[in-house]
Protein backbone atom coordinates (compact mmCIF):
# COMPACT_ATOMS: atom_id res chain seq x y z
CA UNK A 1 0.00 0.00 0.00
CA UNK A 2 1.20 3.01 -0.77
CA UNK A 3 1.61 5.17 2.63
CA UNK A 4 2.58 8.91 1.27
CA UNK A 5 -0.56 11.30 1.69
CA UNK A 6 -1.26 14.35 0.29
CA UNK A 7 -2.84 17.37 1.56
CA UNK A 8 -6.27 17.64 0.75
CA UNK A 9 -6.34 19.34 -2.61
CA UNK A 10 -8.91 22.97 -2.32
CA UNK A 11 -12.01 23.30 -4.16
CA UNK A 12 -11.32 24.16 -7.77
CA UNK A 13 -14.06 26.51 -9.25
CA UNK A 14 -14.51 26.34 -12.88
CA UNK A 15 -12.63 29.58 -14.74
CA UNK A 16 -15.35 31.78 -13.32
CA UNK A 17 -12.47 34.22 -12.85
CA UNK A 18 -11.18 34.14 -16.48
CA UNK A 19 -9.57 37.61 -17.69
CA UNK A 20 -11.97 38.98 -20.53
CA UNK A 21 -11.67 37.80 -23.59
CA UNK A 22 -11.58 39.16 -27.21
CA UNK A 23 -14.24 37.02 -27.97
CA UNK A 24 -16.81 34.55 -26.63
CA UNK A 25 -19.64 32.12 -27.00
CA UNK A 26 -22.83 32.05 -25.03
CA UNK A 27 -24.38 28.61 -25.91
CA UNK A 28 -27.65 27.34 -24.28
CA UNK A 29 -29.35 24.02 -25.01
CA UNK A 30 -32.59 22.10 -23.07
CA UNK A 31 -31.99 18.84 -22.67
CA UNK A 32 -34.22 16.45 -24.93
CA UNK A 33 -37.00 14.30 -22.79
CA UNK A 34 -38.01 10.98 -24.06
CA UNK A 35 -41.67 11.33 -21.70
CA UNK A 36 -43.15 8.31 -23.12
CA UNK A 37 -39.53 6.42 -22.84
CA UNK A 38 -38.03 6.50 -19.64
CA UNK A 39 -35.15 4.42 -20.68
CA UNK A 40 -34.46 7.15 -23.56
CA UNK A 41 -34.72 9.37 -21.15
CA UNK A 42 -31.84 7.87 -18.85
CA UNK A 43 -29.50 7.20 -21.84
CA UNK A 44 -30.57 11.35 -22.98
CA UNK A 45 -29.12 12.29 -19.38
CA UNK A 46 -26.13 9.68 -19.23
CA UNK A 47 -25.06 11.08 -22.28
CA UNK A 48 -25.03 14.84 -21.12
CA UNK A 49 -23.53 13.76 -17.77
CA UNK A 50 -20.60 12.39 -19.67
CA UNK A 51 -19.87 15.43 -21.59
CA UNK A 52 -20.40 18.16 -19.05
CA UNK A 53 -18.52 16.42 -16.62
CA UNK A 54 -15.13 15.79 -19.07
CA UNK A 55 -15.15 18.96 -20.33
CA UNK A 56 -12.23 19.66 -19.22
CA UNK A 57 -10.83 17.16 -21.96
CA UNK A 58 -12.56 19.03 -24.58
CA UNK A 59 -11.00 22.53 -23.43
CA UNK A 60 -7.60 21.35 -23.33
CA UNK A 61 -7.66 19.61 -26.53
CA UNK A 62 -9.12 22.68 -28.10
CA UNK A 63 -6.85 25.09 -25.89
CA UNK A 64 -3.43 23.30 -26.04
CA UNK A 65 -3.18 23.85 -29.74
CA UNK A 66 -2.87 27.40 -28.92
CA UNK A 67 -2.16 28.15 -25.49
CA UNK A 68 -2.15 31.86 -25.96
CA UNK A 69 -5.80 31.56 -26.57
CA UNK A 70 -6.55 31.06 -23.13
CA UNK A 71 -9.23 28.79 -23.86
CA UNK A 72 -12.09 28.59 -21.15
CA UNK A 73 -15.57 27.03 -20.89
CA UNK A 74 -17.84 27.41 -17.95
CA UNK A 75 -20.60 24.91 -17.74
CA UNK A 76 -23.84 25.89 -15.86
CA UNK A 77 -26.91 23.86 -15.02
CA UNK A 78 -30.45 25.09 -14.61
CA UNK A 79 -32.47 24.18 -11.61
CA UNK A 80 -35.41 21.51 -13.99
CA UNK A 81 -32.40 19.32 -14.95
CA UNK A 82 -30.89 19.27 -11.66
CA UNK A 83 -34.06 17.70 -10.37
CA UNK A 84 -33.41 15.25 -13.84
CA UNK A 85 -30.08 14.87 -12.47
CA UNK A 86 -31.42 12.81 -9.63
CA UNK A 87 -28.68 13.78 -7.23
CA UNK A 88 -29.02 13.44 -3.36
CA UNK A 89 -27.93 17.29 -3.09
CA UNK A 90 -29.24 20.57 -4.71
CA UNK A 91 -27.30 24.10 -4.02
CA UNK A 92 -29.76 25.97 -1.60
CA UNK A 93 -30.71 29.43 -4.24
CA UNK A 94 -31.10 27.15 -7.22
CA UNK A 95 -34.07 28.55 -8.55
CA UNK A 96 -35.69 29.45 -12.33
CA UNK A 97 -35.33 32.92 -13.73
CA UNK A 98 -38.70 34.64 -12.57
CA UNK A 99 -40.47 36.94 -15.13
CA UNK A 100 -40.07 40.48 -13.52
CA UNK A 101 -42.96 42.69 -15.21
CA UNK A 102 -41.54 46.11 -14.85
CA UNK A 103 -42.60 49.52 -15.12
CA UNK A 104 -42.69 51.69 -18.58
CA UNK A 105 -43.84 47.92 -20.53
CA UNK A 106 -40.34 46.75 -20.01
CA UNK A 107 -40.82 43.15 -19.39
CA UNK A 108 -37.55 40.91 -18.03
CA UNK A 109 -38.94 37.63 -19.82
CA UNK A 110 -38.21 33.93 -18.78
CA UNK A 111 -36.98 31.39 -21.18
CA UNK A 112 -35.77 28.37 -21.23
CA UNK A 113 -32.69 26.56 -20.59
CA UNK A 114 -30.96 23.72 -18.77
CA UNK A 115 -27.14 23.93 -19.89
CA UNK A 116 -25.21 27.26 -20.27
CA UNK A 117 -21.65 27.03 -21.99
CA UNK A 118 -19.79 29.84 -21.15
CA UNK A 119 -16.76 29.71 -23.89
CA UNK A 120 -14.10 32.16 -23.47
CA UNK A 121 -10.71 32.48 -25.81
CA UNK A 122 -8.64 35.10 -27.42
CA UNK A 123 -9.37 33.49 -30.52
CA UNK A 124 -12.96 32.86 -32.38
CA UNK A 125 -11.84 30.23 -33.63
CA UNK A 126 -10.92 28.21 -30.09
CA UNK A 127 -14.47 29.15 -29.11
CA UNK A 128 -16.23 28.35 -32.39
CA UNK A 129 -14.09 24.67 -32.16
CA UNK A 130 -14.95 24.04 -28.67
CA UNK A 131 -18.47 24.59 -29.47
CA UNK A 132 -18.65 22.37 -32.24
CA UNK A 133 -16.71 19.50 -30.47
CA UNK A 134 -19.39 19.83 -27.60
CA UNK A 135 -22.48 19.72 -29.51
CA UNK A 136 -21.12 17.15 -31.59
CA UNK A 137 -20.46 15.20 -28.60
CA UNK A 138 -23.95 16.22 -26.94
CA UNK A 139 -25.79 14.94 -30.60
CA UNK A 140 -29.54 14.70 -30.14
CA UNK A 141 -29.94 15.06 -26.78
CA UNK A 142 -30.14 18.61 -26.72
CA UNK A 143 -31.83 21.35 -28.87
CA UNK A 144 -30.11 24.66 -29.11
CA UNK A 145 -32.38 27.12 -27.53
CA UNK A 146 -29.65 30.06 -27.79
CA UNK A 147 -26.44 30.78 -29.41
CA UNK A 148 -24.74 34.06 -29.35
CA UNK A 149 -21.35 35.27 -30.74
CA UNK A 150 -19.25 37.83 -28.75
CA UNK A 151 -16.71 40.10 -29.53
CA UNK A 152 -14.75 42.59 -27.35
CA UNK A 153 -15.56 45.61 -29.38
CA UNK A 154 -12.57 48.32 -28.83
CA UNK A 155 -11.45 49.57 -25.72
CA UNK A 156 -14.22 47.18 -23.65
CA UNK A 157 -17.02 49.34 -24.66
CA UNK A 158 -20.93 48.05 -25.60
CA UNK A 159 -22.57 49.11 -28.61
CA UNK A 160 -24.11 52.13 -26.45
CA UNK A 161 -20.74 53.18 -26.64
CA UNK A 162 -19.65 53.24 -23.42
CA UNK A 163 -17.01 50.97 -21.74
CA UNK A 164 -18.51 48.45 -19.82
CA UNK A 165 -17.20 46.08 -17.14
CA UNK A 166 -14.97 48.83 -15.11
CA UNK A 167 -16.67 48.26 -11.35
CA UNK A 168 -16.23 44.87 -11.69
CA UNK A 169 -14.58 43.10 -8.49
CA UNK A 170 -11.13 41.83 -8.68
CA UNK A 171 -8.85 39.28 -6.24
CA UNK A 172 -10.29 38.29 -3.39
CA UNK A 173 -13.47 40.66 -3.92
CA UNK A 174 -14.08 38.89 -6.81
CA UNK A 175 -14.22 35.46 -4.89
CA UNK A 176 -16.48 36.93 -2.42
CA UNK A 177 -18.72 38.26 -5.09
CA UNK A 178 -18.87 35.56 -7.33
CA UNK A 179 -18.19 31.96 -5.43
CA UNK A 180 -20.33 30.02 -3.04
CA UNK A 181 -18.45 29.70 0.56
CA UNK A 182 -19.01 27.50 3.71
CA UNK A 183 -22.46 29.07 3.74
CA UNK A 184 -23.53 25.85 1.43
CA UNK A 185 -20.41 23.32 1.89
CA UNK A 186 -21.45 20.68 -0.47
CA UNK A 187 -21.20 23.19 -3.22
CA UNK A 188 -18.49 25.63 -2.23
CA UNK A 189 -16.78 26.90 -5.12
CA UNK A 190 -19.85 27.15 -7.24
CA UNK A 191 -21.48 30.13 -8.70
CA UNK A 192 -24.70 31.20 -10.17
CA UNK A 193 -25.12 32.48 -13.09
CA UNK A 194 -28.31 34.67 -15.02
CA UNK A 195 -27.67 35.28 -18.52
CA UNK A 196 -29.63 38.23 -20.62
CA UNK A 197 -30.04 38.64 -24.30
CA UNK A 198 -30.29 42.58 -24.73
CA UNK A 199 -31.04 43.91 -28.15
CA UNK A 200 -30.36 47.74 -28.62
CA UNK A 201 -32.20 50.68 -30.67
CA UNK A 202 -29.21 52.62 -31.93
CA UNK A 203 -30.89 54.98 -34.02
CA UNK A 204 -32.84 55.62 -30.67
CA UNK A 205 -30.09 55.83 -28.39
CA UNK A 206 -28.03 57.84 -30.83
CA UNK A 207 -30.68 60.61 -31.01
CA UNK A 208 -29.98 61.59 -27.72
CA UNK A 209 -27.14 63.89 -26.40
CA UNK A 210 -24.15 62.59 -25.15
CA UNK A 211 -25.17 64.23 -21.75
CA UNK A 212 -28.57 62.41 -21.65
CA UNK A 213 -26.28 59.07 -22.53
CA UNK A 214 -24.22 59.23 -19.95
CA UNK A 215 -27.15 60.32 -16.99
CA UNK A 216 -28.12 57.15 -18.06
CA UNK A 217 -25.15 55.34 -17.70
CA UNK A 218 -23.94 57.16 -14.91
CA UNK A 219 -20.51 57.44 -16.55
CA UNK A 220 -19.10 59.62 -18.94
CA UNK A 221 -18.68 58.12 -22.27
CA UNK A 222 -14.85 59.10 -23.25
CA UNK A 223 -13.40 58.74 -20.67
CA UNK A 224 -15.08 56.74 -18.74
CA UNK A 225 -15.71 58.46 -15.20
CA UNK A 226 -18.43 57.94 -12.70
CA UNK A 227 -20.43 60.98 -12.67
CA UNK A 228 -22.71 61.43 -9.60
CA UNK A 229 -26.57 60.57 -10.31
CA UNK A 230 -29.18 63.53 -10.48
CA UNK A 231 -32.49 63.12 -9.44
CA UNK A 232 -33.16 59.53 -11.19
CA UNK A 233 -31.07 56.88 -10.38
CA UNK A 234 -28.69 55.97 -13.51
CA UNK A 235 -27.95 52.81 -14.60
CA UNK A 236 -24.84 52.51 -12.08
CA UNK A 237 -27.08 53.95 -9.26
CA UNK A 238 -29.32 51.41 -9.69
CA UNK A 239 -26.82 49.07 -9.84
CA UNK A 240 -25.46 49.57 -6.79
CA UNK A 241 -26.73 47.09 -4.23
CA UNK A 242 -26.08 48.35 -0.21
CA UNK A 243 -27.78 46.05 2.50
CA UNK A 244 -29.23 47.26 5.90
CA UNK A 245 -25.56 46.92 7.31
CA UNK A 246 -24.13 49.30 4.95
CA UNK A 247 -22.27 46.22 3.31
CA UNK A 248 -22.24 46.99 -0.54
CA UNK A 249 -23.10 43.53 -2.75
CA UNK A 250 -21.47 42.78 -6.14
CA UNK A 251 -21.49 40.43 -8.75
CA UNK A 252 -19.40 39.78 -11.38
CA UNK A 253 -20.03 40.69 -15.16
CA UNK A 254 -18.70 39.76 -18.42
CA UNK A 255 -21.16 41.05 -20.98
CA UNK A 256 -20.39 41.22 -24.67
CA UNK A 257 -21.76 42.96 -27.75
CA UNK A 258 -22.93 40.77 -30.74
CA UNK A 259 -24.46 41.53 -33.66
CA UNK A 260 -25.18 41.58 -37.94
CA UNK A 261 -25.33 44.51 -38.52
CA UNK A 262 -27.21 43.65 -42.09
CA UNK A 263 -30.26 42.60 -40.09
CA UNK A 264 -30.23 45.69 -38.10
CA UNK A 265 -29.72 43.15 -34.54
CA UNK A 266 -27.21 45.32 -31.97
CA UNK A 267 -27.31 43.71 -28.78
CA UNK A 268 -25.16 43.12 -25.34
CA UNK A 269 -25.27 39.73 -23.65
CA UNK A 270 -25.46 40.02 -20.17
CA UNK A 271 -23.72 37.42 -18.18
CA UNK A 272 -23.75 37.90 -14.53
CA UNK A 273 -22.03 35.60 -11.80
CA UNK A 274 -22.82 35.97 -7.99
CA UNK A 275 -22.64 34.11 -4.55
CA UNK A 276 -25.80 34.80 -4.20
CA UNK A 277 -28.91 34.88 -6.57
CA UNK A 278 -30.52 37.53 -4.74
CA UNK A 279 -28.14 40.04 -5.17
CA UNK A 280 -28.98 39.71 -9.27
CA UNK A 281 -32.31 39.50 -8.68
CA UNK A 282 -32.17 42.59 -6.36
CA UNK A 283 -30.30 44.46 -9.61
CA UNK A 284 -32.93 43.68 -12.11
CA UNK A 285 -35.73 44.29 -9.73
CA UNK A 286 -34.11 47.96 -9.34
CA UNK A 287 -33.79 47.96 -13.19
CA UNK A 288 -37.32 47.04 -14.44
CA UNK A 289 -39.51 48.02 -11.53
CA UNK A 290 -37.64 50.63 -10.19
CA UNK A 291 -36.21 52.66 -7.34
CA UNK A 292 -38.28 54.52 -6.59
CA UNK A 293 -41.01 52.27 -8.24
CA UNK A 294 -41.57 53.40 -11.31
CA UNK A 295 -38.12 54.94 -12.16
CA UNK A 296 -36.65 52.12 -14.01
CA UNK A 297 -33.48 51.95 -15.91
CA UNK A 298 -33.52 53.91 -18.72
CA UNK A 299 -31.09 51.72 -20.65
CA UNK A 300 -34.22 49.63 -20.84
CA UNK A 301 -35.82 52.29 -23.28
CA UNK A 302 -33.37 51.37 -25.85
CA UNK A 303 -32.45 47.93 -25.03
CA UNK A 304 -35.02 45.30 -24.58
CA UNK A 305 -34.47 41.70 -22.95
CA UNK A 306 -35.25 38.82 -25.62
CA UNK A 307 -33.76 35.55 -22.77
CA UNK A 308 -33.30 35.39 -19.14
CA UNK A 309 -31.98 32.00 -17.41
CA UNK A 310 -30.22 31.17 -14.37
CA UNK A 311 -27.94 28.07 -14.07
CA UNK A 312 -25.53 26.91 -11.47
CA UNK A 313 -21.76 26.56 -12.40
CA UNK A 314 -20.91 24.22 -10.28
CA UNK A 315 -16.92 23.23 -8.97
CA UNK A 316 -14.83 21.76 -11.46
CA UNK A 317 -14.84 18.73 -8.59
CA UNK A 318 -18.50 18.67 -8.36
CA UNK A 319 -18.78 18.82 -12.22
CA UNK A 320 -16.62 15.94 -12.39
CA UNK A 321 -18.56 13.72 -9.68
CA UNK A 322 -21.87 13.46 -12.03
CA UNK A 323 -19.87 11.40 -15.04
CA UNK A 324 -22.63 8.18 -15.48
C1 LIG B 1 -28.35 46.30 -21.86
C2 LIG B 1 -27.58 45.64 -21.04
C3 LIG B 1 -26.51 46.31 -20.23
C4 LIG B 1 -25.56 47.21 -20.62
C5 LIG B 1 -25.33 47.77 -22.01
C6 LIG B 1 -24.80 47.55 -19.45
C7 LIG B 1 -23.75 48.47 -19.41
C8 LIG B 1 -23.09 48.88 -18.29
C9 LIG B 1 -22.08 49.92 -18.23
C10 LIG B 1 -21.56 50.69 -19.44
C11 LIG B 1 -21.67 50.06 -16.95
C12 LIG B 1 -20.63 51.04 -16.39
C13 LIG B 1 -19.23 50.51 -16.35
C14 LIG B 1 -19.02 49.31 -15.46
O1 LIG B 1 -18.77 49.43 -14.27
O2 LIG B 1 -19.12 48.21 -16.00
C15 LIG B 1 -22.41 49.09 -16.17
C16 LIG B 1 -22.28 48.91 -14.82
C17 LIG B 1 -22.92 47.94 -14.12
N1 LIG B 1 -23.92 47.10 -14.57
FE1 LIG B 1 -24.64 47.03 -16.45
N2 LIG B 1 -25.27 46.85 -18.37
C18 LIG B 1 -26.33 46.09 -18.81
C19 LIG B 1 -27.12 45.25 -18.05
C20 LIG B 1 -26.92 45.01 -16.72
C21 LIG B 1 -27.69 44.09 -15.93
C22 LIG B 1 -28.88 43.27 -16.45
C23 LIG B 1 -27.16 44.11 -14.67
C24 LIG B 1 -27.56 43.35 -13.42
C25 LIG B 1 -28.52 42.48 -13.32
C26 LIG B 1 -26.05 45.04 -14.68
C27 LIG B 1 -25.25 45.30 -13.60
C28 LIG B 1 -24.27 46.28 -13.56
C29 LIG B 1 -23.46 46.56 -12.39
C30 LIG B 1 -23.49 45.84 -11.05
C31 LIG B 1 -22.61 47.62 -12.74
C32 LIG B 1 -21.56 48.30 -11.84
C33 LIG B 1 -22.19 49.40 -11.03
C34 LIG B 1 -21.14 50.10 -10.18
O3 LIG B 1 -20.80 49.58 -9.13
O4 LIG B 1 -20.66 51.17 -10.60
N3 LIG B 1 -25.94 45.57 -15.94
N4 LIG B 1 -23.28 48.40 -17.00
Amino acid sequence: MDDRTWARTPIEPQSVNAPLSTAAVFLVVTVNTGAADSARDAATVATVRDVISDIGGLVRAVGFRDLNGHLSCNVGIGSDFWNRLGQAKRPSQLDTFHAIPGAGGHTAVSTPGDLLFHIRAERPDQCFELERLILAKLGDSVTVVDETQGFRYFDSRDLLGFVDGTENPTGQSMAEAALIGDEDPDFAGGSYVVVQKYLHDLTAWGSLSTEQQEAIIGRTKADNVELDDGERLSHKGLNTIVDENGVEHDILRDNMPFGRPGQKEFGTFFIGYSRDLWVIDHMLRRMFIGSPVGEYDRILDFSKAVTGTTFFVPSNDVLESLAG
